[in-house]
């Protein structure tokens, strides 16, 4: 039935999905499955909710579409409203006035406006020379080849490397595996010198923004920095004139138990990117929420962001974007997720006897599970051994989806599974997930002994 459609995977049988309920997917043949990873750290609010649906028709029967070059929309300008009031203070009062939000189709289009409007905003202000732009090893900030040259990922980045530009990257964050050999608090947070080590050289100002993942999300699992270190590193951007952009696709929008993660920290970052739970998934959709400095910078200067997509600020997705804040509001999830996040972390506690289980870390309902070959030394699987795409066989085989992934200890070895469900998953749910994963994971530890 399938053959026609081009699959991320040649080798890999998928179920057909073809119903969602709350945490629930439904399978062609008849499976039930928990969705513990919310597809990617997407479905926010849980599937099949009416009201988005209804608005989405609602939108779609009124006005389906309309180009933004031409028209702006009710949908659009009433969701960019409520995101603002949403953001760190700064976004809404500063001496340059209010902030704006840019919409895209997703979150490698919302980094590829970031990275345009960064340099735009350099090119506006008289510093031609700002084309390069900073990040960290191991982050994860897009697909599109902008968005794969700011990331760091290694695995993603290696064969299409002669098409990026060579812009550098500081160490990561990462105290399980701290790339520079130190331990916190001894260590004085220096993975944050790190962006200053990198800065020092560059005298002429090449440099225009610094891209950060409040906590790795994808590509390390669910990493949170200790308290100092996104602090360290706004005041190294502001010092050395340079943009913060928080890349907030996954973490944003209520997934770490703030509307945005940057606020665990009270950052002032100028520009936030998000993505996935912005729609929880009923529409393709993603957010550049950019500082009045920054929108007046264009707004004096040339008056036209010379960049935009067909699909920008679509109408039916910006209808889902405000149906989905609506039910938040209406059901209070954002409240609900640090409890949950608890919960879920008090209840994955069995897990850690696993002997391959090395480390569960996260922040609010953003769970990462390392998987090592032995918990004392951390020493990860070979890369072969493929241990979390069996975890998340073995998990599916129980009826759990999980999001495995690979690299976290040097881009090819290291092995862990992300888990972010929707905000709405319930105490029995999460005993299933405990059980389901507990099992999985036990199975997968016994076979590979
Ligand atoms: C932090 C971060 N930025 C950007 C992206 C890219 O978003 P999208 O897949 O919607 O293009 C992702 C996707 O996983 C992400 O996690």
């Amino acid at each position: 039935m399938s053959e026609a459609l081009f699959p991320r995977n040649f080798r890999k049988d998928y179920p057909e999905a073809v119903r969602g309920e709350g945490c629930f997917v439904y399978t062609g043949d008849g499976r039930k499955i928990l969705d513990a990873c919310g597809g990617a750290a997407v479905v926010s609010i849980g599937h099949g909710v009416e009201a988005v649906a209804r608005a989405m028709g609602e939108q779609a029967r009124e006005l389906a579409y309309a180009h933004s070059s031409q028209f702006i929309t009710q949908a659009a300008a009433e969701l960019a409203r409520r995101i603002l009031e949403l953001a760190p203070a700064n976004f809404r009062d500063s001496e340059d006035g209010p902030g704006r939000v840019y919409f895209t189709s997703g979150g490698s289009e919302a980094t590829e406006t970031a990275l345009k409007l960064c340099r735009q905003y350099f090119l506006e202000r008289g510093e031609p020379q700002r084309t390069e732009f900073l990040s960290r090893s191991q982050s994860y900030h897009g697909s599109t080849l902008g968005a794969l040259a700011v990331s760091g990922n290694i695995k993603r980045r290696t064969p299409f490397e002669p098409l990026l530009p060579k812009w550098e990257h500081i160490v990561p964050c990462y105290c399980y595996r701290c790339p520079l050999g130190l331990q916190y608090p001894e260590c004085k947070v220096d993975c944050a010198e790190d962006l200053e080590r990198h800065l020092a050289p560059d005298s002429e100002g090449r440099v225009g923004a610094f891209f950060v993942e409040p906590l790795s999300g994808a590509t390390l699992g669910a990493v949170p920095p200790p308290a100092e270190y996104l602090p360290r590193i706004a005041k190294i951007c502001r010092q050395q004139n340079i943009l913060l952009v928080a890349d907030e696709v996954m973490t944003g929008m209520g997934r770490t138990g703030k509307p945005f993660a940057v606020q665990h920290w009270d950052l002032k970052p100028d520009i936030i990117l998000a993505g996935k739970g912005i729609a929880s998934g009923y529409a393709p959709l993603g957010a550049v929420i950019v500082t009045g400095r920054v929108a007046r910078a264009i707004e004096r200067g040339s008056g036209t962001f010379l960049h935009g997509f067909t699909y920008g600020a679509h109408p039916v997705s910006t209808a889902a974007g405000l149906a989905v804040l609506d039910y938040i509001a209406e059901k209070n999830l954002f409240a609900r997720v640090p409890s949950a996040g608890e919960e879920l972390r008090a209840a994955l506690e069995p897990l850690k006897q696993l002997p391959i289980v090395g480390d569960i870390r996260g922040l609010g309902l953003l769970v990462g599970i390392e998987l090592v070959r032995e918990a004392k030394t951390r020493e990860p699987f070979s890369a072969e051994a493929g241990m979390a795409r069996k975890i998340y066989d073995a998990a599916l085989a129980r009826g759990v989806l999980t999001y495995p992934i690979q690299g976290c200890v040097d881009g090819a070895r290291g092995d862990h599974i992300l888990l972010a469900p929707p905000f709405v998953i319930s105490s029995d749910e999460m005993r299933f997930l405990r059980d389901s994963l507990y099992e999985a994971v036990a199975d997968v530890s016994r076979m590979n002994a």
